[in-house]
């Protein structure tokens, strides 16, 4: 690509990654682009007659190849928007999903504003859900845990990067244990893939997420029973409850919920659907003691 404009570099990788069955080609390759070449979206339309620097198109290239080969853009440039914060990613977070953004919804939708809730994101991964509700809440304040160093230091980083790192801290945890005040939400998106589902699952997730954010166990529902026993040590009474599910364990995860205790059913409470329709998120509230 050598000698090329921006423009000219743009349409000749759309067409390479349309002809390699990359789905979301055009897109893609703007990612890509504006990630190689270091410029901003709006640059690319202004600027799109200025020449690729080499260095830039080399870049591009490898970018490219590395799309071809199924790994997902946010794995190449490293970060991903979420719910409009760039965050960083690496080989033991979870590649955070527009999905997710429904349960950030759900819980901005039932909170009153101007209130200053403590949250706990158990199974934070990058940082992803708590750094999006922070970001919405300005006078909240969260803990993130996770069982995965390497998650941990990069919802950390992510904190720094979005400048929400005076309200947020990350610990290393298994779940709940970890010692904390009550919250007054609880968030989680934790694995929820049955494990002898996880061979099938896309070449993308399967090949380039780590697989503790994706297997749930036998059933898939392993880490709900355990975060739904530990949530007296994290969840003050009555405190809102917002997980993230698989969309055919709507009726599983309410039935774990009830059995500990948990409000699952009144107004507010219950299944969030997602952009498409299906079950996402469960809603409810922390047993009263
Ligand atoms: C599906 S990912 C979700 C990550 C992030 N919350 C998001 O929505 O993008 C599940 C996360 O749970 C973490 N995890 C798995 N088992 C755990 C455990 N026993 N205790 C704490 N975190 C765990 C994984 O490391 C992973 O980061």
């Amino acid at each position: 690509m050598t000698g090329t404009t921006l423009s000219q570099a743009l349409v000749q990788a759309r067409a390479f990654l349309d002809s390699r069955d990359v789905a979301t080609a055009g897109l893609d390759a703007r990612v890509l682009l504006q990630a190689a070449a270091g410029v901003s979206h709006e640059a690319l339309v202004m600027r799109g007659d200025e020449v690729l620097e080499p260095h830039a198109a080399r870049t591009f290239e490898n970018f490219l190849k590395s799309r071809a080969s199924g790994k997902p853009v946010s794995r190449i440039i490293g970060h991903r928007e979420f719910w409009g914060l760039r965050l960083g990613v690496c080989g033991e977070t979870l590649d955070p999903r527009p999905d997710t953004e429904t349960l950030v919804e759900a819980v901005l939708t039932r909170m009153g504003r101007g209130t200053s809730p403590y949250i706990r994101d158990l199974g934070t991964g990058s940082g992803a859900i708590l750094l999006a509700l922070l970001s919405a809440l300005p006078q909240a304040r969260g803990l993130g845990s996770d069982l995965s160093f390497g998650a941990v230091r990069m919802a950390r980083r992510n904190a720094l990067e979005t400048g929400l790192s005076n309200r947020a801290a990350f610990v290393m945890s298994d779940w709940g244990q970890v010692p904390a005040r009550l919250a007054d939400i609880v968030v989680s998106n934790p694995p929820y893939i049955a494990r002898g589902e996880l061979p099938g699952l896309m070449r993308d997730v399967r090949d380039h997420d780590p697989i503790r954010a994706l297997d749930g166990g036998a059933d898939g529902l392993d880490p709900y029973r355990r975060i739904a026993s530990q949530l007296p040590l994290v969840a003050r009474p009555g405190a809102l409850i917002a997980f993230e599910i698989g969309h055919t364990q709507d009726d599983q995860v309410r039935s774990i919920l009830g059995d500990a205790g948990a409000r699952v059913s009144g107004t507010g409470l219950g299944v969030v659907r997602d952009m498409a329709g299906r079950p996402r998120v469960i809603v409810a509230r922390a047993p009263r003691r």
